[in-house]
């Protein structure tokens, strides 16, 4: 099991108080807090070898670019990808989906061709699609929901039939917890010959993803979810993937051979990289990916597991509270989203904040989700490697309190 302890006095922000009292910040789903080794590591660049990259022969520009490829490499084999130049850095997980979305779709996806994306998508990952489509005259599909937050496959293989271009899927939904079934997808999309591209924003921090054994041909994901800064994010995809794609993004960096009339393309991965990457933060990132590796996914997986079960049994013995979501903690990453008729979600926000918690409360940017579930809003509470049971126990007194205190009015 993780140290929990030992952990949290890596993390400066959480000695911290908040309306007096202790912070428990629950809001990880959202944003991760981040280890003094990251916070060490965007300092240390900014302080000793801030400098532009690929494109000085002076020591500093040389420090900076191999320490940003020497990043990249990192991330590359925490998802193992077959090679770093399979891992293209964008601002976050949005754009690494735009990138896809621009870069491939439009080229690919022809009138009549079908995108088939799931009920439970972020919008990050369904506006895209809907202008994919309409743009190019293609249908865009959803894989529906079942009553337990699981997707309903059932009609899958008529839903993603031989008309279908590429096949999408969050692999860990934010807004339900749910773990989707991503290898058997990805094997469905190979059978109708669809590319297949996982939303990892919510996989990737929280358990050991191997993109090879997905079989996937994308997947994005973002640094600061995953103990990294803000601003950084990664498009991995497989190299023919990304040989078949174009730049969205032309300019300084991405290019070969430039001449009044025309330009070539500079090789993998900077062809996608337009313009001065955000070096700082990539470190910062490969930063962030050593952490998690010192802890080992295998054990960051297994405490969310536990503190998710913890979270569960408890938030299942309070009256008129609705959990959404799979049952089983094995079945779901780290997010409790709670609900009752009688209290609005904001309003949980606010009582928690008076005593310290940290959760996120609206509709998680997944309004068509919030729709099937037949909700306007929830609470959402997120866990990562530094939560305590205690902060559980804390959490769901507070959320009793509010229910009090807005059903009966006995406060
Ligand atoms: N996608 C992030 C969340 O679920 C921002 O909160």
């Amino acid at each position: 099991m993780l140290d929990t302890a030992r952990i949290r006095q890596d993390f400066p922000i959480l000695s911290r108080k908040v309306n007096g009292v202790p912070l428990v910040y629950l809001d990880n789903a959202a944003t991760s807090q981040k280890p003094r080794s990251v916070i060490r590591a965007l300092v240390d660049y900014y302080e000793r070898y801030n400098s532009n990259v690929h494109r000085g022969v002076h020591t500093l520009s040389m420090e900076a670019t191999d320490a940003m490829e020497e990043a990249r490499q990192k991330v590359a084999d925490f998802v193992n990808a077959e090679s770093p130049s399979c891992i293209i850095w964008t601002r976050n997980t949005t754009e690494a989906l735009n990138l896809v979305a621009q870069g491939w779709a439009m080229e690919h996806v022809a009138a009549g061709e079908r995108i088939v994306t799931t009920a439970m998508e972020h919008h990050s990952n369904l506006v895209p699609w809907q202008r994919v489509a309409r743009e190019r005259g293609a249908e865009l599909r959803i894989l529906p929901l079942a009553e337990d937050g699981a997707l309903d496959l059932s009609d899958v293989n008529s839903i993603i039939d031989t008309r279908t271009r590429l096949v999408t899927a969050v692999h860990v939904s934010n807004s339900l917890g749910t773990i989707n079934p991503v290898k058997a997808l990805a094997a469905r999309a190979k059978e109708v010959g669809a590319a297949f591209l996982v939303d990892g924003a919510q996989s990737v921090p929280h358990m050991p993803v191997d993109v090879q054994d997905i079989g996937c041909d994308f997947m994005a994901f973002s640094g600061h979810k995953m103990l990294g800064p803000t601003g950084i994010g990664v498009l991995y995809a497989r190299r023919e993937a990304l040989e078949r794609m174009e730049p969205f993004l032309v300019g300084g960096e991405m290019v070969l051979q430039v001449s009044y009339e025309d330009a070539t393309w500079n090789d993998l991965p900077m062809r996608f990289e337009a313009g001065t990457p955000n070096v700082a933060d990539a470190i910062g990132m490969g930063a962030a990916v050593d952490y998690l590796n010192g802890l080992g996914m295998d054990r960051v997986r297994e405490h969310e597991i536990q503190i998710t079960g913890y979270a569960l049994d408890a938030f299942g013995e309070i009256e008129d509270l609705d959990v959404f979501g799979p049952a089983d903690p094995e079945k779901r990453g780290g997010v409790i989203p709670f609900h009752t008729t009688e209290v609005h979600a904001h309003d949980f926000g606010t009582v928690l904040d008076r005593r310290g918690i940290a959760v996120r409360t609206g509709h998680h940017c997944t309004m068509p989700l919030m729709e099937t579930l037949g909700v306007a809003a929830t609470a959402r509470a997120s866990f990562y490697v530094y939560n305590t049971e205690e902060e559980v126990d804390v959490l769901v007194d507070a959320v009793k309190e509010a229910m009090r205190y807005f059903l009966d009015g006995s406060r």
